[in-house]
């Protein structure tokens, strides 16, 4: 746990600054109880993306892939924003400008009161059609045990992005943009190895401004921040964002 030292300098450097941008990572919501993806219990330790996580494996299986999604929808449905999603909710209310940039697509910033949102790798929540790209909106827990069909007679498929799939191409814009413009950004809770997504944070790096990381252990772009803050983001985020 960082000493109060760092804890300040971390406070001072949210205090003064007017805009901020925070990118998080699926450690934020650990602490909700939804799995990560690459730490000891981390979901690609027993599953393998390329049987469920990219579109190769939905043609070939769509079942099986719809069961998976299903599973992580029914754990998500379960959980509750913590702490560290609360802080970014209510930084974003006391800040002229906060964008968030999240990978995650479990929508536990959403229920914590987070608006100005940038999902890079969609949303879990959101249907896809396979054939005619009509999204929509659906919380339905549990799902139909097999995936149901579009109006047009497609496939539905859930709204994120696998690997191998380009990212929405203006969120994405958007949020290489925020962080170049920004006097601060957050890095919270990712293992910061998955692209383009991180290159969101070394935008701000490049525009030469300054960068917190929050993570109980080192990454690979530990070396690029000013400050690295070792703890929970619950705890961390709480300790640095006004109450
Ligand atoms: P990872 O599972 O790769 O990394 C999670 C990070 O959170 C690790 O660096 C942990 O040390 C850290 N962590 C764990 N508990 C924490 C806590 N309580 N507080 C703060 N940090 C904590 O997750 P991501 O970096 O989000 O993509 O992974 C990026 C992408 O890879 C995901 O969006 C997903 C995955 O494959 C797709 O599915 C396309």
């Amino acid at each position: 746990m960082p000493g109060e030292a760092e804890i300040e300098a971390g406070r001072r450097l949210v205090r003064e600054a007017g805009q901020i941008v925070a990118l998080t990572g699926a450690g934020i919501s650990a602490e909700s109880g939804v799995p990560t993806f690459r730490g000891a219990d981390g979901l690609w330790k027993t599953y393998r993306p390329e049987d469920l996580a990219t579109p190769e494996a939905f043609r070939r299986n769509p079942a099986l892939v719809w069961e998976w999604y299903d599973w992580r929808r029914q754990r998500i449905a379960a959980a509750r924003p913590n702490p560290g999603h609360e802080a970014l909710a209510r930084l974003e209310k006391t800040k002229p400008r906060f964008t968030l940039v999240t990978q995650n697509v479990d929508g536990l910033h959403q229920l914590a009161g987070s608006r100005n949102l940038h999902e890079l790798h969609g949303c879990l929540w959101t249907l896809r059609c396979v054939d005619c790209g009509e999204e929509r909106e659906d919380r339905t827990v549990p799902l139909p045990a097999i995936p149901p069909r579009c109006a047009c007679g497609g496939l539905l498929r859930p709204g994120v992005v696998w690997f191998g799939e380009p990212l929405p191409v203006e969120t994405l814009q958007a949020s290489l943009e925020e962080a170049r413009a920004c006097d601060l950004l957050l890095v919270v809770g990712t293992s910061a190895v998955v692209y383009p997504a991180a290159g969101v944070a070394h935008a701000a790096v490049e525009a030469g401004h300054p960068v917190i990381e929050i993570n109980p252990d080192e990454t690979p772009f530990t070396p690029h921040a000013t400050i690295s803050l070792r703890g929970r983001a619950g705890e961390i985020l709480r300790r640095i964002c006004p109450p």
